[in-house]
């Protein structure tokens, strides 16, 4: 094919530069593909809304059919949120044998396990590198660059919008309420930043990351969840006065047979290198058996680094469609429910 054609449900704050990547960046990716790519279809919600892209208006539906089955799509990119009625999307678009990029952690967190099988039994690639960590390659670095380690420990910032929050009251001493406001205006926050401010957004990263790094089944709720909306600017600057950085820290651990996945709001020691990741950027820790400690970093959530995520997933569906080994990607838990927090 000299051409490969993808469908895009959403055009929001992903979607927007997930359309500017393949528009601007198409040399190189038919420089690394050899075809090009190009968008065919987009759902949205409001026809009329303005956007910031010049998209032929001609490609725009409410109809989700129009993308689904759309004869000429072969990928379908899921940037539009949401969780049962994305679901049933996603599962249609499958069973069409479409192959599906999705940046929807909350989706994979609930039901991955489902989606994979379902894109395995027909055939299909599902990718979410873009659901952990934004624009940091953290799905394939734990899942390909450290396949043959045992994992022992991540622990990480994985929630862009609530480090913008913390580091801007910090640093600023910009109210919580201001600077939510403005990671709402950066698109950083979720539609409902609930999720992220309460720390489920994080949850649901961790639980993704738990799975793929210890094979386990980790379910959402066997992840004991803290937000942010009760920390003060007085314990920003108490902590500060004590040489302390608050942070939402994500942590994850195997040992003997347990797991236990937390995401709270920490106090670390102004040296730990977690505590200098500021504003939207997420880090994470991965340590090994063999390969010991590494580190990922990077911008955690906005437009174009997450476009960058999804687009990395999107060469790897067309790779694999060129080599015609498309769909052999599910690897079912090798631990079936071994969670245990160590106080059950
Ligand atoms: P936005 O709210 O900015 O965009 C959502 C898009 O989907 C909009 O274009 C909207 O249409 C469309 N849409 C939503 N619901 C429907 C529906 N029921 N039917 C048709 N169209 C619909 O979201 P984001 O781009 O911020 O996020 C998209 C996904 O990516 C989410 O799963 C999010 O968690 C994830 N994500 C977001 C990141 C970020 O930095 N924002 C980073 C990593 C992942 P319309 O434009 O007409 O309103
Ligand atoms: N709302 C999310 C965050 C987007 O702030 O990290 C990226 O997943």
């Amino acid at each position: 094919k000299k051409n490969i054609s993808v469908g895009l449900l959403g055009l929001g704050t992903v979607g927007t530069g997930v359309f500017q990547l393949i528009e601007k960046h198409q040399e190189e990716l038919v420089h690394k593909l050899g075809c090009g790519v190009s968008i065919k279809s987009i759902l949205v919600c409001d026809l009329e809304k303005a956007r910031e892209v010049a998209v032929n208006p001609t490609y725009l539906t409410t109809n989700p059919e129009d993308v689904i089955n759309h004869p000429e799509i072969d990928v379908i990119i899921e940037v539009m949120g949401g969780i049962d009625e994305t679901r049933q999307h996603i599962l249609k678009a499958l069973k069409a044998r479409k192959h599906v990029v999705t940046a929807n952690k909350d989706l994979m967190a609930l039901h991955g396990t489902e989606l994979q099988k379902a894109a395995y039994q027909n055939g299909c690639d599902l990718f979410y590198e873009a659901s952990v960590a934004g624009g940091i390659p953290i799905v394939r670095g734990i899942a390909d660059g450290l396949v043959s380690d045992r994992i022992q420990k991540v622990m990480g910032i994985v929630n862009g919008t609530t480090n913008y929050i913390l580091t801007k009251m910090d640093d600023e001493r910009v109210s919580y309420q201001d600077a939510l406001k403005e990671a709402q205006e950066l698109g950083f926050a979720e539609a409902d930043p609930t999720a992220d401010v309460g720390g489920l957004d994080a949850a649901r990263k961790m639980a993704i990351l738990a799975r793929l790094a210890f094979s386990t089944s980790v379910d959402l709720e066997d992840v004991e969840v803290c937000g942010i909306e009760n920390v003060a600017l007085k314990d920003l600057q108490l902590g500060k006065q004590l040489g302390l950085t608050m942070k939402l820290v994500g942590f994850t651990h195997f040992q003997d047979g347990q797991v236990e996945v937390s995401v709270e709001p920490t106090f670390l020691s102004n040296v730990h290198p977690l505590a200098s990741v500021k504003n939207e950027n997420n880090a994470v820790y991965v340590n090994g058996e063999a390969v010991g400690e590494t580190m990922f970093y990077g911008p955690g959530a906005g437009g174009l680094p997450t476009a960058t995520a999804i687009m990395s997933d999107v060469v790897a569906v067309i790779k694999n469609m060129l080599l015609d080994i498309s769909g052999r990607q599910f690897i079912p838990p090798r631990f079936e429910k071994v969670l245990k927090t160590p106080d059950q």
